[in-house]
């Protein structure tokens, strides 16, 4: 049942904390964290999805700082009955500047898969896709981000000001992409491998590491 909703499996990874929000505005700054503030993680802010049928080992490692993810495009879904594609994910905010970073490293052939998303959105699901077709990195299937990805670890920072309505997109701290994102939602972050409904590789994988949130 290849293309199936189905067929889809997902891995998951889910940074959930909670957080008053705060807003202060400050100068631009030379790093896309400056001027923001950590927020602390616990390993309850990691929460896995895999597919239901599997341990979690046949599709996750983590091993000497870096999280590995990896799903194969007919793998189940997470659980028996989901219609969801494979991916990875962050954290509960509301409002406020918040922001995520990560070293993503991402195998070449590894293609029509999203590594990195904001979900929640006035309508649909989410409000940002990173997706990774042919070593290239875009928004959704449209924009090009950033190129040339494959087989390097790169640092991503993706700012979503929530009040403003804005999400940047910094590839190596230099700023790569702005867009409006797509209204209130249960908003959070994710990271790790979410096939794309079209195009997507037999194998895919990505690995993360220092994976930090950060808010003003
Ligand atoms: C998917 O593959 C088809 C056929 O090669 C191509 O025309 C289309 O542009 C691809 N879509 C994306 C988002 O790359």
């Amino acid at each position: 049942m290849k293309g199936s909703t189905s067929s889809n499996c997902l891995l998951l990874l889910l940074i959930v904390c909670f957080s008053t929000s705060f807003n202060l505005r400050c100068a631009r700054a030379a790093d896309p964290t400056d001027g923001f503030t950590l927020v602390p993680l616990s390993d309850g802010n990691f929460v896995l999805q895999k597919p239901y049928n599997l341990p979690l080992a046949d599709r996750y490692s983590d091993a000497s700082g870096v999280r590995k993810f990896w799903v194969y495009t007919n793998d189940k879904p997470f659980q028996s009955g989901s219609g969801t594609r494979p991916r990875t994910e962050g954290l509960d905010y509301s409002s406020g500047i918040w922001q995520f970073e990560g070293y993503a490293y991402v195998p070449k052939g590894t293609s029509g898969v999203t590594i990195m998303q904001i979900h929640g959105a006035s309508e649909g699901a989410t409000t940002l896709q990173l997706r990774i077709y042919d070593g290239d990195m875009k928004y959704y299937k449209f924009d090009v981000v950033a190129t040339d990805l494959y087989d390097k670890w790169f640092r991503l920072n993706v700012i979503h000001d929530v009040d403003e309505g804005k999400i940047t997109v910094f590839i190596n701290g230099v700023k790569k992409y702005v867009v409006n994102d797509q209204g209130p939602g249960d908003l959070y972050f994710k990271c790790g491998v979410y096939a794309a409904p079209e195009n997507s590789s037999k194998y895919m994988e990505s690995r993360w590491k220092n994976i930090k949130i950060y808010k003003k």
